[in-house]
């Protein structure tokens, strides 16, 4: 190709995309932090569930490696839970990518919108933008199950904690141990959640690779400097775009966008 021609399909092919302020500081923070505890939840309680035999010569108190295990379960458990009632809070008073409707099924728009992703990206039947600024509405459903785990885990961990904390937090859980027929069934269960947790893990991060390479929408920089890319058509308001709310008023007209 020659210079001249590759100028050409440069300059004709560049899109123009706009800048969204999506995500806001706080659901940033909430999100790497729950990943952070999530890591960590999952490795200490791997280690509880499959205690490997250590045997060692160094004097008893040095090898007391299991309690400090559980200790870091437990203040990981109580920054998980503490962090996820603070999205849900802002969920009420971010912005309206942030706002709790958009994770619940509630309206056709939502239904229309995740057939529309299955057949781009499950089925690959269709090729088309999926007209989405915040999380697309099969996400928005994912992450709303995904806080329903969530919710399961806090409540049986702190169930199973109770009866080896005289804490009054763990003990609002207590009920939670006959409900599901006794420590060990309720153990059981917060031991498969868990492994929903690294499935679900494993596939969102795939996701959000593969749409940000796809769509080139900025979606995986978005979580860290809270900007995403979209065409001005999405910008319209035609009721796809800034889906599926009206905007908030904006909580910070004045600020520009960082160049
Ligand atoms: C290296 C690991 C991770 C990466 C790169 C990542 C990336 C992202 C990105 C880019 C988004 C925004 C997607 C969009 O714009 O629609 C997102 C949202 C989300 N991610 Fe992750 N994520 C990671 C780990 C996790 C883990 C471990 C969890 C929990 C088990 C998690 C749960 C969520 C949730 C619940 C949301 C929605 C956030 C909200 O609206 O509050 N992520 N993630």
């Amino acid at each position: 190709m020659t210079p001249e021609a590759s100028t050409v399909v440069l300059s004709t092919a560049a899109p123009v995309f706009k800048r969204v302020y999506v995500w806001e500081l706080p659901v940033r923070v909430y999100h790497w932090l729950n990943a952070l505890c999530v890591l960590v939840l999952t490795v200490t309680g791997i280690l509880i569930a499959h205690p490997p035999a250590l045997a060692s010569a160094t004097e008893a108190s040095f090898s007391y490696w299991f309690g400090v295990n559980r200790f870091i379960h437990f203040a990981a458990a109580y920054v998980f839970f503490f962090n996820f009632a603070f999205r849900i809070y802002w969920g009420f008073v971010g912005n309206q990518f942030s706002d709790w409707r958009n994770f619940l099924p509630l309206r056709r728009a939502q239904f229309r919108q995740v057939w529309s992703v299955l057949q781009v990206d499950v089925l690959q039947a269709k090729n088309r933008p999926i007209e989405a600024i915040g999380h697309n509405a099969l996400a928005s459903f994912t992450y709303f199950a995904m806080f329903l785990v969530f919710l399961f885990q806090v409540v049986s961990g702190f169930a199973m904690y109770a009866s080896m904390s005289k804490a009054w937090f763990p003990q609002l859980f207590a009920w939670a141990v006959p409900l599901f027929g006794g420590d060990f069934s309720l153990r059981q269960w917060h031991y498969l959640a868990m492994w929903f947790f690294i499935v679900f893990t494993i596939v969102h991060v795939y996701l959000v690779f593969y749409h940000d390479y796809v769509e080139g929408h900025g979606v995986m920089s978005s979580m860290v400097g809270g900007w995403k890319f979209v065409h001005p058509e999405m910008l319209k308001g035609n009721g796809r775009s800034w889906f599926p709310l009206s905007p908030r008023p904006p909580r910070n007209p004045a600020k520009p966008p960082p160049h």
